[in-house]
């Protein structure tokens, strides 16, 4: 890692925001600007107010070769929030204050840099530079726990000597370990290669008729973004996936169905072949008992009885019919979430589920984030906070590979 992170070229291609607010270790910030740039990164420097009080933009301007962006306003750069996180690959911000952390935890947006910050989808490493006592200070511990559950990369600050000449825990991270962070984040991830991963995604259709169906609101953001993370991760994917109007990540085996049957005859097709199944498609529970060859007619009717019968439940039939494959399910829930939740995962022989409410604002169907709490047949709990779908989908891949690819498997609930 430290060879990597010294490397002359390591970063080529990269284009980093460097994010400096306004703590006494500004003057840090200029070497971890060169070191960036030497190991070939293009960086665009964002200062606070603050920051400008302890050191001129004039220097970032310098040693970035870029104009700095100080003011939301900036005559000179339009929508530079917009422009800075969507070409960025990371966001760095070193070093950050207190006052930063507790912006950013809560998403305030009061200037460039934390307006920038609500727009960025790239990776964000934090490093923290303060007075020993606001760093412990239970609202600041707070706010980087916030940061941290979102998958923000906040460092430790390390002890020695502080401006006020005490020695505590406040100082900014030394150079090397703030570019490996860099590095780490930027690193593709590998960890699911050799896996073979079935997901299931979006809702199915059931036919009453030639022209109409009983479905649900299921959009398939969930399945796809589980689907590309595994391809980011290095693992193979067959996606099998009901009608949704999203492309299919690149580099992913994909299989249209319409119905709970075609879903369940695809699925078994593929099943033995994988290592993991993810079943994150909302199957219908119950389809039209008779579907009618021609359009139903609504004249001389003021009322249509329709005789639903139960579909098979594919994931209790799939993981029945295991032999070491992993059994991932999702439990979409109105009420009493996790003890309904624990139920399925006990009733159908599944090694992890994933429980969401529906109805909390912000998430569920068709929403683009999503928040859960993912159990394990061995009693595991990981609460995943509000966060984008592609998220909560490299937490559910985390959680299978900490839990069940490197842990010896059980199928009993510890309560
Ligand atoms: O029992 P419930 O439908 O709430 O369980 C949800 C889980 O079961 C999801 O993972 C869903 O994809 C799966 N399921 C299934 N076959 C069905 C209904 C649900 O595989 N017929």
């Amino acid at each position: 890692m430290v060879d990597d992170a010294r490397s002359s070229a390591a970063l080529a291609g990269k284009h980093l925001v460097l994010g400096v607010t306004g703590s006494i270790a500004v003057y840090k910030a200029v070497g971890v600007l060169r070191a960036l740039r030497d190991q070939g990164a293009t960086v665009s420097v964002v200062m606070t107010r603050g920051a400008t009080k302890f050191m001129t933009p004039l220097t970032f301007d310098v040693l970035s070769g870029h104009r700095v962006v100080t003011d939301l306003f900036d005559a000179h750069a339009v929508m530079p929030h917009l422009t800075l996180a969507e070409n960025a690959d990371a966001v760095l911000v070193a070093p950050a204050t207190a006052n930063f952390l507790a912006k950013a935890a809560l998403g305030l947006a009061d200037d460039v840099l934390t307006t920038m910050l609500l727009n960025a989808r790239c990776p964000v490493i934090v490093a923290p530079a303060m007075d020993g006592d606001m760093w412990t200070h239970p609202t600041v511990m707070q706010h980087v726990d916030m940061l941290r559950a979102r998958g923000t990369v906040v460092l430790d600050p390390e002890v020695g000597p502080l401006a006020s000449g005490r020695v505590a825990q406040g100082r900014l991270p030394a150079e090397a370990k703030v570019l490996e962070a860099v590095h780490a984040a930027l690193r593709p991830q590998a960890d699911w290669r050799g896996q073979r991963v079935l997901v299931s995604a979006g809702p199915t259709q059931e036919p009453i008729d030639p022209v109409r169906f009983l479905s649900n609101r299921s959009s398939g953001k969930m399945g796809y973004a589980i689907a590309a993370a595994v391809r980011a991760r290095g693992g193979d994917v067959v996606l099998v996936t009901g009608p949704s109007a999203l492309v299919p990540p690149p580099g992913v085996t994909t299989v249209h169905v319409t119905t709970a049957k075609e879903m369940a005859e695809a699925l078994s097709q593929h099943f033995s072949s994988c290592t993991v199944l993810i079943m994150a498609a909302a199957v219908a529970d119950f389809r039209p008992r008779v579907t009618v060859s021609e359009k139903l007619k609504k004249q001389g009717r003021s009322e249509l009885e329709l005789a639903l019968e139960a579909t098979p439940d594919i994931l209790a039939m799939l993981s029945a019919k295991r032999t070491s494959q992993v059994v991932v399910g999702f439990a979409a829930e109105t009420e009493q979430v996790l003890s309904h939740a624990k139920e399925k995962l006990k009733g159908k022989g599944l090694d992890l589920i994933v429980a969401n409410d529906v109805t909390q604002p912000g998430g569920g169907f068709g929403s683009d984030d999503n928040a859960a709490v993912i159990l394990s047949a061995t009693g595991e709990q990981r609460v995943c906070g509000l966060m984008p779908k592609r998220r909560l989908a490299d937490e559910i891949l985390n959680a299978v590979r900490d839990l069940c690819l490197m842990a010896p498997r059980g199928v009993s609930i510890v309560e």
